[in-house]
């Protein structure tokens, strides 16, 4: 049955969804039907298509009581819309449907684990959350929410763990038949820790353990976790929140942690053995991966911050995007990213330049555009000694977003201070980079209102949201010192099916 309050989302959906044109959202970026988006939620497979939910307030383009939206995708790039597919419609979950996964289930359902929140006053008269998890069972469409509802709940807790922080569950079915969940919670020490639980049938749960915890070294609570097997390491990823800055690998404020180690497959004990940023740029967070019926490991995130989400131009009916899916992979490791294959299927107007020496500022016959997938590579010649390179993109004679090398200290900066954004927030961010023999590699996937760059075949990553006006589609280049550069570019085009 679709409660009042889903049909209320379904209708306003339907109202005015279709009153966005396309071209005020993004062209390949996956944004709600109208109103908020914040995190990836269940994203999975389910009858051979890519299912993504996310958190969702459709009423307006601020956060509000979480409802689940949804979309589907044969091909990770183009989006279809469905109708919301949960609403804050039970006591349970009154205060708010947060993220959670989804999974299919042997007998062709599609499973929904997600996070309950109530509010109440509580005994000093504050307003506290009380978190468990829910389950609703769907076919793809419409979902239904489980009478034994919550299923989890503050007694399936290790001892010292908080009812108010536990939440983000992501579920898989493992190899041994069993559902698996990790669920981000916060200890009795402040700070965040991933819970592990079992079960054989999606309602009776058990703890099987903790399998990290932040001693409050990497921030506070630890939101929206995933786990899994890459390239025989085992990868944890969670979004804490309270980071305090660390050199260049990681910023104050929300982050996101890769935790790579080694798991035994039987007790899932997992030893972690190596720390690293997800993301380098400004906006990237709760990142969620699927695995695809090829064996892909594919991570998808929301491509905002939650320290700058009142920086946004009012007037669009929509607000929040999520990344290009990445194809992820472990390589001496590190976790390298790269954007799906299938983007590929939607290039044109291949323009390559080999060899181009950079000096002065430059630009090159075919190569702009808002919404393109651009290869540069960068090496130094040995005359004038190379100080640093700079890409700006989205420029017109007020704007531009720049991407700035310099070799010296071997940092990437991206900078989107004139790239259409009102308000004086975090515009730039640097990170360390490992050039190979001097030369430099930086894939940019542009969109209408984003920057994503790959650095060095996908070693790194940083993506940005950007504002700048659409007409804004010059691209230069510019050198301190003697180098030559390739570049090969590709238009992406969209053209919807008829
Ligand atoms: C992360 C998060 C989650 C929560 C959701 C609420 O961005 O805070 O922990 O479930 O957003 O919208």
């Amino acid at each position: 049955m679709t409660s009042k309050l889903l049909q209320k989302a379904r209708d306003f959906e339907t109202r005015y969804g279709p009153h966005i044109p396309d071209t005020e959202r993004p062209a390949f970026h996956a944004t709600a039907t109208i109103g908020w988006m914040n995190d990836p939620n269940g994203f999975s497979v389910y009858k051979g298509e890519y299912h993504l939910f996310y958190q969702y307030h459709p009423y307006s383009n601020e956060w509000g009581p979480m409802h689940w939206g949804h979309l589907k995708s044969k091909d990770f790039v183009r989006w279809e819309r469905l109708p919301a597919a949960l609403a804050p419609d039970r006591d349970y979950d009154a205060a708010g449907c947060f993220s959670g996964g989804a999974a299919e289930l042997p007998d062709g359902r599609h499973l929904l684990l997600y996070t309950g929140v109530q509010r109440s006053h509580n005994a000093e008269g504050y307003l506290q959350d009380i978190q468990t998890q829910c389950v609703a069972i769907g076919d793809g469409v419409n979902y239904e929410k489980w009478p034994a509802n919550p299923i989890l709940t503050g007694k399936d807790l290790p001892e010292g763990g908080s009812v108010v922080d536990f939440r983000d569950p992501k579920v898989w079915r493992d190899a041994d038949g069993m559902f698996y969940a990790v669920i981000g919670n916060r200890t009795d020490d402040g700070s965040g820790s991933i819970l592990l639980y079992r079960s054989p049938d999606c309602q009776n749960w058990e703890l099987v353990r903790i399998l990290d915890r932040s001693g409050n070294q990497y921030g506070k609570m630890w939101e929206c976790p995933d786990f899994f097997p890459l390239d025989g390491k085992q990868v944890l990823l969670t979004s804490p929140q309270d980071m305090t800055p660390v050199g260049l690998e990681f910023h104050a404020g929300n982050g996101t942690l890769c935790l790579i180690g080694t798991c035994d497959p039987q007790g899932k004990d997992f030893t972690r053995q190596s720390v690293q940023a997800i993301d380098y740029g400004i906006d990237f967070y709760a990142p969620q991966t699927l695995l695809s019926p090829d064996g892909r490991r594919i991570m998808i995130a929301w491509m905002q911050n939650w320290d700058t989400v009142n920086a946004k131009p009012y007037h669009y009916r929509w607000f929040g995007q999520m990344t290009l899916p990445r194809e992820l992979s472990i390589r001496d490791g590190r976790l390298y990213q790269n954007p799906v294959r299938e983007l590929e299927n939607y290039r044109s107007g291949c323009v390559i330049h080999r060899s181009i020496p950079v000096c002065g500022e430059i630009n090159l016959p075919g190569v702009q555009g808002r919404t393109l997938d651009m290869t540069v590579t960068v090496r130094p010649t040995g005359g004038e000694r190379y100080r640093w390179f700079r890409i700006r993109v989205a420029k017109d004679g007020e704007h531009e977003t720049i991407l700035r090398y310099r070799p010296g200290d071997g940092t990437l900066k991206i900078d989107r201070t004139r790239s259409g954004l009102p308000r004086d927030i975090v515009h730039t961010r640097s990170f360390l980079v490992r050039p190979r023999d001097g030369e430099i590699k930086l894939r940019v996937i542009l969109d209408r209102f984003s920057v994503e760059v790959f650095v060095n075949d996908g070693e790194q990553a940083a993506s940005a949201v950007i504002y700048t006006r659409q007409e804004a589609d010059a691209i230069t280049f510019e050198a301190g010192g003697s180098v030559r550069m390739d570049v090969e570019k590709y238009d992406l085009h969209f053209e919807q099916e008829a």
